[in-house]
């Protein structure tokens, strides 16, 4: 069985929700138990991020509504690594470096390291996380038809975001894919890096 905690990240319309979707499918399809989650959360706290952006309270309040919810959330994700399972996470702490690192830019000194440092200490590390890399042209274009979804869908801020994505994917935790390839393509590839970076438990 595989067992462990996998984020995808990517900007808006990077294909995160359709690629983490079939990889859920085909790995169950093979046996695995697989918890399939995302943020923002479908909780209140979720529900809060999201009002909060939407009247934009601005980027400091935002950012620790943010962290709030994944501070909740994660007690869920632990509860199925508990188990044993292996738990899908569509978003996860990159986007709040990625995006609120952006946000912070002018406000605070190094937004991403203040964001690390007020989450590090509680925060569950992902084993893997998978950035479905795209342009934010290509981005926004997929993303065009979507009724008041997205709060953050200024080109140049997408693209400040993909950078801080790009920083971020220096580490060794990344697997930076080809989002712009099918979504059958980009599911092979995101499996096959699971398969190599999460080791099989016994169950
Ligand atoms: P995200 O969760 O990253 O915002 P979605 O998975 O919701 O992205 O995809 C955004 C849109 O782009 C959807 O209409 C989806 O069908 C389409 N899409 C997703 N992945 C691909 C892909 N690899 N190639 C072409 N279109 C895609
Ligand atoms: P989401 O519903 O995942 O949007 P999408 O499917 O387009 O990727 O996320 C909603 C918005 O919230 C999206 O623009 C990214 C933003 N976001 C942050 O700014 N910080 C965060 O920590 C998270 C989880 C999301």
């Amino acid at each position: 069985m595989l067992a462990g905690f996998v984020s995808f990240e990517g900007i808006d319309g990077s294909g995160k929700t359709t690629v983490s979707r079939l990889v859920a499918e085909s790995l169950r399809a093979e046996g695995h138990t697989v918890h399939l989650t995302h943020e923002p959360t479908k909780t209140w706290l979720g529900d809060a991020v999201r009002h909060a952006t939407d009247d934009d309270v601005g980027p400091i309040a935002e950012s620790f509504l943010f962290l709030a919810d994944r501070a909740a959330h994660q007690t869920d994700i632990r509860a199925h690594l508990d188990k044993g399972e292996l738990v899908l996470c569509d978003r996860y702490a990159d986007s709040t470096y990625a995006y609120q690192g952006a946000r912070l830019e002018g406000l605070v000194k190094d937004p991403i390291r203040f964001l690390r440092r007020a989450s590090e200490l509680w925060m569950l590390r992902p084993d893997l996380t998978i950035l479905l890399r795209i342009p934010a042209e290509l981005g926004r274009k997929r993303i065009e038809g979507r009724p008041n979804l997205i709060r953050f869908e200024d080109l140049a801020f997408l693209e400040k975001v993909a950078a801080n994505y790009d920083r971020l994917a220096r580490s060794r935790r990344f697997t930076v894919l080809d989002g712009t390839r099918s979504p059958e393509e980009v599911t092979l590839a995101a499996v096959s890096a699971i398969r190599k970076r999460l080791t099989p438990q016994k169950r």
